[in-house]
């Protein structure tokens, strides 16, 4: 595989989409071939899954059931564009990525971080990312930059999200060379200019 894979996490309302673009427009003009994609999603089967997933209609899943749901948009996202755009040298930049799935489900809902990574690493295999980047920002600011009706995760309480920003603290332990926290309560363009020393940093450009 040649390309390189950089995810960015963090709880809702940290401003990941808005870096995404950023990264996304500063290495495109520096003549990389960049894909970006987001978790769920990233596929017609990924989009339908995320709907399931964020909808406040109807049942709500169990923890179990949801930890699943979204591994399978993330299964089906792995093989059939993140793979493929690594063999052919893209560097992807993705919107969320297994530690959501850490953070939220292993550890917010307390199914265990080690449980969803055996889960996940069962079709990850070798595609783990290069570089996480997580947006830590205190989850009481955060919820607060969302506008208009919030969905099914969102809507969870204030100590929910608490404990996913401790899950993606926790995270930063457990991969510190992977997994690097920026504080997202900066500008985005503070935030921007860290997220490219970090980049820089790991040897994935060297601009
Ligand atoms: P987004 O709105 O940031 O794209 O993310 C959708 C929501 O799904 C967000 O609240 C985080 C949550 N999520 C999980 O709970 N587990 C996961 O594995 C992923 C990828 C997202």
């Amino acid at each position: 595989m040649k390309g390189k894979f950089i995810t960015i996490e963090g709880p809702d309302g940290a401003g990941k989409t808005t870096q995404v673009r950023k990264i996304s427009d500063y290495l495109k003009s520096k003549g990389f071939n960049v894909l970006v994609t987001r978790e769920p999603g990233g596929t017609a089967l990924g989009e339908k899954l995320r709907e399931v997933l964020l909808t406040s209609e109807g049942e709500s899943p169990v923890p179990e059931a949801e930890a699943l749901i979204y591994a399978a948009s993330r299964a089906q996202l792995v093989k059939k564009v993140i793979e493929p755009a690594l063999d052919d040298g893209f560097i992807i930049l993705c919107d969320r990525f297994v530690d959501s799935s850490l953070a939220y489900q292993g550890w917010a809902r307390g199914l265990g971080i080690e449980k969803l990574a055996d889960i996940n690493g069962w079709f990850l295999k070798g595609v783990w990312p290069d570089l996480t980047i997580v947006l830590d920002i205190d989850p009481a600011q955060s919820l607060k930059r969302i506008s208009g009706k919030k969905d099914r995760l969102e809507s969870e309480a204030l100590e929910f999200h608490r404990k996913v920003r401790e899950g993606f603290l926790k995270l930063s332990e457990i991969y510190p060379d992977r997994i690097k926290v920026v504080d997202a309560s900066q500008s985005p363009h503070e935030i921007f200019k860290t997220i490219l020393f970090e980049l820089k940093k790991s040897g994935i450009i060297t601009l």
